[in-house]
């Protein structure tokens, strides 16, 4: 092949100039990362999720612990507040040159509306919708694991933005293709997929966990295959593009998403150990396409060849 593949997705409203982002959470909102890695030239970044009045988050003794290919955490949502993070972040984020995407959590789906609003006036591309932390006490993934709790915040944000709207989804239910499509239902423009799977770490010789919280939520590569087979299922569940993300280190961890549904993809925890792990899946996905010779990446979306 001796042109570049087209690298470019279009997620319904959204058009990213390649389908690689980072993940909520671990990329803070930006600045922390500032002058690691050209991160503009990302097709999105999802900053940190905030909350309508700031939050404190869980107590600081203990929030990770690494684990067998991977990590647990419980931050518990620390953030500046949706009011702070608009004046005092959002400018510096803006200002890598790609699109960003704000995510907002909240106890209620008034709260999540009221964010929105918020954000409505700034030049975020998108919101993504966190119904699916597993470490807070109320609302995060109390929604989640609920069809109608689901929709409620959905229909909420979606009369109160024009922007838009990214539901967040958990693993740690039976059925996800049931909310899923509740979400879009509700007026999901696309679905991100998967958060932290549920865990806990015990120190057997204090007897007691090693999160201060107890309990936490398991990413890095031990939930890549449980992932991709989630994003697997929503993909056919519904017909709205998804964000595929779970585990993925390198680009074809990342074609494993693609190949299953997903149209982008998010990195998250690899960041901490490497952070440049969103370029290099960049990279990977870009060879791939050439010795493939596969002209545009959105030809692979979906494709997986089952078995008979
Ligand atoms: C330390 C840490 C903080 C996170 N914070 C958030 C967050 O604020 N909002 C959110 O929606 N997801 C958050 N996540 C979840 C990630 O965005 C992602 O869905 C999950 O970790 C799976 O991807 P990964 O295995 O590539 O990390 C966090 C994950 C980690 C490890």
């Amino acid at each position: 092949m001796n042109v570049l593949p087209d690298l470019r997705v279009h997620l319904g409203p959204l058009a990213l100039k390649n389908p690689v982002m980072v993940a909520s959470g671990v990329f803070g909102y930006g600045d922390e990362f500032a002058g690691l890695a050209p991160y503009g030239e990302l097709g999105a970044l999802v900053l940190k999720t905030v909350t309508l009045e700031p939050r404190r988050g869980n107590p600081p003794a203990c929030r990770t612990a690494e684990t067998p290919a991977g990590m647990v955490n419980a931050i518990g949502l620390e953030n500046v507040g949706v009011q702070a993070f608009v004046r005092d972040k959002l400018p510096a984020a803006l200002a890598y040159g790609t699109a960003v995407i704000a995510s907002i959590a909240g106890e209620t789906p008034e709260e999540f509306a009221a964010c929105a609003r918020i954000l409505d006036a700034t030049p975020i591309a998108a919101l993504e919708l966190n119904i699916s932390c597993p470490n807070v006490k109320s609302g995060g993934m109390a929604f989640g694991i609920d069809p109608e709790a689901s929709a409620a915040v959905v229909s909420a944000v979606r009369a109160a933005t024009g922007k838009p709207v990214i539901a967040k989804l958990t693993p740690n239910v039976t059925d996800i293709a049931s909310i899923a499509r509740a979400c879009v239902h509700a007026g999901a423009d696309i679905l991100s997929l998967t958060n932290t799977f549920a865990a806990m770490v015990i120190d057997v010789e204090r007897r007691c966990p090693i999160l201060a919280a107890n309990t936490g939520g398991l990413s890095g590569p031990a939930i890549r295959p449980a992932a991709v087979y989630r994003v697997y299922q929503v993909a056919r569940a519904t017909d709205v593009p998804v964000i595929g993300m779970g585990g993925i280190w390198n680009g074809s961890d990342a074609l494993e998403f693609l190949l299953a549904g997903a149209s982008a993809v998010a990195v998250g925890t690899a960041l901490f150990a490497d952070p440049e792990a969103a370029h290099r899946v960049l990279h990977g996905i870009t060879s791939y396409l050439i010795r493939h010779e596969v002209v545009r990446v959105t030809d692979l979306i979906g494709t997986v060849r089952l078995h008979e």
